[in-house]
């Protein structure tokens, strides 16, 4: 009997009975989590989606590993006889392969799929948007960006009437809670980290989420959706967190900023950029409040102006949430008819490079102390045609005068180093780079000890 007419009898019957059967590919962080609350809500499933959703399988690497709250008959390797007795498929194991393969032969087989790999859809959501669309079927995936935040509906779909411009936010909790470790308890960079690995944010290798990759995969499914026009992962600009500071983080604060690892993906007449990197947040600004963990986006839309979506960006709970309102909206269209949202790339605008995004900058330099250097490195940024915002003098590390904002008066020590703070107006990457290419030549320039975008003012 086709799995529709069984979901529509089922319903008929109140739902007592199981009629979609759901394979739950992975058992992990999060996959025990969806487990979990199949059974325990599963009333409320049932009748939320109008037919009752049974856990058929739930395939794994290692069967004898026992998982809590999965029942050890369901457990087995055999991912792809799972996916072939399946109307659901929920994958949640992470990695390119073997899950593009397992979702494409799931939707092949006629299942609807669900999936919070951020890492395979920013990779090759095209093929599988194109083989979910050629089977009729269902492809969800709100739990791929931002964990438990509801984000990815929104864009897709609540703001389908709007025009997007510009989405801004944090969408990795893993480098958000070291970089507020940095500011908060004064850690270093690898002391914040094994922390975050303690507490298990961190996974053992916290590549993908200190050098900027998880951030970038979600930047660019976000971008594809905000603008309706195909991100590629390697069009997305990504910079991680471990070229920061405790010293960047510890400047941050005395100019009035946090440093935050961003992701941004804006829309202008030119087309559309998507880059990901540390920048100095104004602690004014409301993402300069999202501590620990956390996630949080702004998205910057024509008509319904700004709006902030903030929550748990991951955790097996949290983002197991995500996954079952995706796999009741699937549910709904087995049994009532209906199909969620298709891949909507029409608008194709022209992808540019982060060198052409506009954005102001905080570039500390370590110079000599004496007169005309402050003249000389204004001459460089002049130069280049970036214009000086801002300029503070302060002592390096090693002692001297008191912070002022002016040049030191001519018969000072010349030997003495100064701390130059200087923040631009709005310049672009190419701009800003040759600056400090021409300022590291400059004999009164001992150093350039950091550059760093500055966000949200
Ligand atoms: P885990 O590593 O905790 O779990 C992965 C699960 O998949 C394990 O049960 C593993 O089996 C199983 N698995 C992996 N490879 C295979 C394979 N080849 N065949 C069969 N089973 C396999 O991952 P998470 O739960 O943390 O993450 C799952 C997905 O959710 C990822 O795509 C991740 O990006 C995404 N996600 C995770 C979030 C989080 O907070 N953890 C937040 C948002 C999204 P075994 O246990 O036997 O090794
Ligand atoms: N590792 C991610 C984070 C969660 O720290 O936000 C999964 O996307």
């Amino acid at each position: 009997m086709e799995a529709r007419e069984r979901a529509r009898r089922s319903a008929q019957q109140g739902a007592a009975d199981p009629a979609l059967r759901v394979a739950l590919l992975g058992a992990g962080v999060v996959g025990s989590q969806v487990a979990r609350l199949l059974t325990s809500q599963r009333d409320d499933l049932a009748a939320r989606a109008g037919a009752a959703l049974e856990l058929v399988g739930v395939a794994v690497r290692d069967v004898s590993v026992p998982r809590d709250g999965v029942d050890p008959a369901l457990l087995t390797t055999d991912a792809e006889g799972l996916v072939e007795r399946a109307d659901l498929v929920v994958e949640v194991m992470g990695g390119i392969e073997p899950a593009r393969s397992l979702l494409l032969r799931a939707i092949a087989a006629g299942a609807s799929v669900v999936t919070a790999n951020k890492a395979l859809l920013a990779e090759d959501g095209p093929t599988l948007y194109a083989a979910a669309d050629d089977a009729g079927v269902d492809l969800y995936f709100e739990a791929a960006v931002a964990g438990a935040i509801p984000l990815v509906r929104p864009v897709r779909e609540s703001l389908a009437g709007d025009r997007i411009r510009r989405v801004l936010g944090v969408v990795n909790g893993t480098t958000n809670y070291v970089l507020d470790q940095m500011a908060t308890e004064g850690l270093d960079l690898d002391q914040a980290v094994k922390q975050a690995q303690a507490l298990g944010y961190a996974e053992a290798d916290p590549t993908a989420d200190v050098e900027g990759f998880d951030a970038a995969a979600k930047a660019a499914i976000l971008a594809s959706l905000a603008f309706h026009t195909r991100v590629p992962l390697e069009q997305v600009h990504r910079e991680g967190i471990t070229a920061v500071t405790a010293d960047d983080v510890a400047w941050a604060a005395r100019t009035g900023h946090v440093v935050k690892l961003l992701a941004i993906a804006e829309s202008t007449d030119a087309g559309v950029s998507v880059r990901v990197h540390p920048a100095l947040v104004p602690t004014s600004h409301p993402l300069a409040g999202v501590h620990g963990a956390f996630n949080a986006v702004f998205v910057e839309a024509e008509a319904a102006g700004e709006l902030m979506f903030y929550g748990r960006g991951a955790g097996g709970a949290p983002t197991a949430s995500a996954v079952l309102g995706d796999l009741v909206s699937a549910a709904r269209h087995r049994v009532l008819g209906g199909r969620g949202p298709v891949e909507s790339s029409y608008a194709d605008l022209p992808l540019l490079p982060a060198s052409a995004a506009l954005t102001r900058y905080q570039v500390r330099l370590d110079v000599a102390d004496r007169p005309g250097v402050l003249a000389q490195v204004a001459h460089a940024l002049a130069e280049h045609e970036v214009s000086i915002e801002a300029v503070r003098q302060a002592p390096t590390a090693s002692g001297g005068a008191a912070s002022r904002a002016v040049a030191p008066a001519s018969g000072t020590d010349p030997l003495a180093l100064a701390h130059l703070v200087i923040t631009t107006h709005e310049a672009t990457d190419a701009a800003l780079a040759a600056t400090v290419a021409a300022l590291a030549e400059l004999d009164s320039v001992t150093r350039v000890v950091s550059v760093l975008r500055v966000e949200g003012a």
